[in-house]
């Protein structure tokens, strides 16, 4: 299949295209930008050895997406790009709307058009705000606490619309996955690609492993007073790789599907929770460095716990994460030893 990768060029975009690619599907990317640069593609084409059409552009705009559509006959969509910072979005939350969802809008008015009907999505675990038990299903109720989770779920929500209006008039047969990942982490194993936040990160690893690196004294452990098995916040962590090769296979899926309209989800998770010093203890371990930490107090807006039920994906999609701790974290730990100050080392 052809597929497009929104926000290809991204952290979860670059790993999507390598693993498409090592699945034997073509790929078009679009990007503007805004959070990357051309260098992760660069090296997804050294990576997999395969080249592909880039296109610099947003998904905002009507012409960019008609030009791409009629020049590529593109299958199928994966929809990456978008803006994934919490606090910003308090700040900022016209430009999260505008770019979250009305660039979703856009994407889909534009498949309609060229009659393309297979879309993955990417949601997160933060449309299930604080779960009332854990592990999270899909059928748990949906709730968002600041506008970028907000964001997610009105986008999950015109997705459904789309579908079911489908379904009533009967004329098409849209296939759409709505993936909710839980808490991504680690690198390609080449060390090649990885996460390159901006500035100071707000989430954990990257902040684990700038430490471990020299770039910043020392970890806050947001909260030491959660009922949890040492007081910190518990969380699923699932290398990018896993999360890669499962929107793959929710690709199969829906591509198997298509003759009738359908809106799935799927957690895409381990299964698993790790505290913040279980993964303090972990990095250390896998890079033989020492994270400096101190205690601090609980970061607004944060859960105690959340993990993930993810046998709707393995029953579903066949698909469970493979890799495991110390895997994510080794892998991390060669990007950021590669790659000190990022793609721009
Ligand atoms: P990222 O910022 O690394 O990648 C997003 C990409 O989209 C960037 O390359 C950026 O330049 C591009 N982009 C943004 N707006 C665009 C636009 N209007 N037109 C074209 N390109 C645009 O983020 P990521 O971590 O790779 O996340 C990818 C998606 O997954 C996002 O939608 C994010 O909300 C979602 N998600 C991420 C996480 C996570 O922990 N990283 C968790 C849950 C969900
Ligand atoms: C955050 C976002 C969430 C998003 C997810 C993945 C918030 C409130 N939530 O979730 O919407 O979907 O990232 O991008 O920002 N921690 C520290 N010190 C730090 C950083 C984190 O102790 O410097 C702790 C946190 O309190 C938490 C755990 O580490 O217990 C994981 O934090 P983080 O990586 O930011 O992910 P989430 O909070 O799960």
């Amino acid at each position: 299949m052809k597929v497009l990768v929104t926000g290809g060029a991204g952290y979860i975009g670059s790993h999507a295209c390598v693993a498409l690619l090592e699945a034997g599907h073509d790929i078009v990317v679009l990007d503007n930008f805004a959070n990357s640069c051309m260098t992760s593609l660069d090296r997804v084409k050294q990576i997999t050895g395969e080249d592909f059409p880039v296109v610099e552009g947003d998904v905002n705009h009507h012409r960019v997406l008609d030009s791409l559509f009629n020049s590529h006959d593109i299958d199928a969509v994966m929809h990456f790009a978008g803006y994934k910072a919490v606090g910003e979005s308090c700040e900022k939350p016209l430009l999260y709307y505008r770019n979250n969802v009305a660039g979703t809008l856009s994407l889909c008015e534009a498949m309609q058009k060229h009659q393309v009907a297979l879309l993955i999505f990417s949601s997160s675990a933060t449309v299930y705000g604080d779960p009332p038990t854990v592990p999270i299903k899909e059928d748990f109720p949906l709730t968002a606490t600041n506008p970028y989770g907000r964001s997610k779920l009105m986008v999950e929500e015109i997705l459904r619309d789309l579908v079911s209006a489908e379904q009533l008039t009967g004329s098409g047969a849209w296939q759409i996955a709505l993936m909710r990942y839980f808490n991504p982490v680690g690198a390609h194993p080449s060390g090649l690609i990885g996460e390159d936040p901006n500035g100071i990160p707000n989430n954990l690893l990257p902040y684990i492993s700038q430490v471990a690196i020299g770039r910043l004294p020392a970890l806050s452990v947001f909260g030491s007073d959660y009922p949890t098995i040492d007081g910190t916040g518990i969380r699923d962590y699932l290398h990018v790789m896993d999360l890669a090769e499962g929107h793959v296979r929710a690709l199969d899926y829906l591509a198997q599907g298509k003759s009738t309209s359908g809106c799935h989800t799927w957690n895409l998770g381990t299964g698993k929770g790790y505290s913040v010093l279980e993964m303090i203890r972990a990095f250390e371990s896998a890079s033989g460095k020492t994270v400096s930490f101190k205690m601090a107090p609980r970061r607004a807006g944060d859960i105690a716990a959340c993990w993930a039920d993810t046998s709707k994906a393995e029953n579903e999609l066949g698909w469970t994460a493979s890799r495991g701790l110390s895997e994510m974290m080794e892998d991390s730990w060669r990007w950021q030893l590669g790659n000190p100050q990022g793609y721009r080392s």
